[in-house]
């Protein structure tokens, strides 16, 4: 089974018009006619797998301190939407189960990206994995992403024939990252904006891997990049890019 990689994916779910990560953001994502959302899944202090991007609590929650000190029933106590406006007042922080239930009743494809906190790399990917290998049976729109090489490493024992992306930020670039690609035996490297250059993406297309980019909220920073054989853009604002992409209103 093919991976159908899309052209665009849903960055945090839809979080330039609704909070990162939230139930709100995926369904906003959907009204909008995204085929696939972005999501990024960590661990609670008692190892119940949520969306959620940051170490700490602070910037989108009504939390505070490191969610890997949090239990899951106390994270249930947050909310995680007034952050980004009033209007969302009262958003939670899903699990990872939850976010699976509405992507697939919304009949989304998935890139998760396994977000550890530092230390808990390999578990976070064992238990993610786990409750996927329960409820998502489309591997053809599934991709499991990571930063972290010991988070994909386990995802290739535990599900070898799961489609792979390795991401790459233009801070931290190994030198030896193709290396890295192949040993990993992903079908995609995801690259931040920054590192793509015309020879970081030609580099790439060589070897035969898709070219995802992320975070392009800019029309003619993606129509450029499209140009060039990207694969697929990340976005906040997936209407605006799909406009400048497809001539789509
Ligand atoms: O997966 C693409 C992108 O989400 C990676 O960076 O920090 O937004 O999770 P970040
Ligand atoms: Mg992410």
């Amino acid at each position: 089974m093919a991976l159908k990689i899309p052209k665009i994916i849903g960055h945090r779910g839809a979080c330039g018009y609704a909070p990162e990560n939230t139930i709100e953001s995926i369904l906003t994502a959907a009204e909008m006619g995204v085929e696939w959302v972005e999501l990024d899944v960590m661990l609670t202090r008692d190892n119940v797998p949520v969306i959620f991007h940051d170490d700490t609590l602070d910037r989108t929650t009504n939390g505070f301190g490191n969610i890997a000190d949090t239990t899951w029933a106390d994270l249930q106590q947050l909310e995680a939407g007034s952050w980004f406006g009033e209007s969302f007042a009262g958003a939670k922080i899903p699990s990872l189960e939850d976010a699976l239930d509405v992507i697939i009743q919304k009949n989304l494809g998935l890139n998760l990206e396994i977000k550890p906190t530092p230390g808990r790399e390999k578990e976070t990917a064992e238990v993610a994995l786990d409750v996927l290998s329960r409820i998502w049976d489309d591997h053809s729109r599934l991709l499991i992403s990571s930063f972290q090489l010991v988070s994909l490493e386990t995802a290739q024992e535990m599900a070898p024939d799961w489609y792979r992306g390795l991401l790459l930020w233009h801070d931290d670039l190994p030198p030896n990252w193709a290396d890295i690609a192949d040993y990993l035996d992903v079908v995609s490297v995801n690259i931040s904006q920054q590192l793509a250059t015309r020879e970081m993406v030609e580099d790439i297309i060589d070897m035969e891997k898709a070219v995802m980019v992320y975070t392009v909220n800019d029309a003619q920073e993606a129509r450029k990049l499209r140009g060039w054989g990207v694969d697929t853009v990340f976005t906040d604002v997936p209407d605006v890019i799909r406009e400048a992409m497809f001539h789509v209103h």
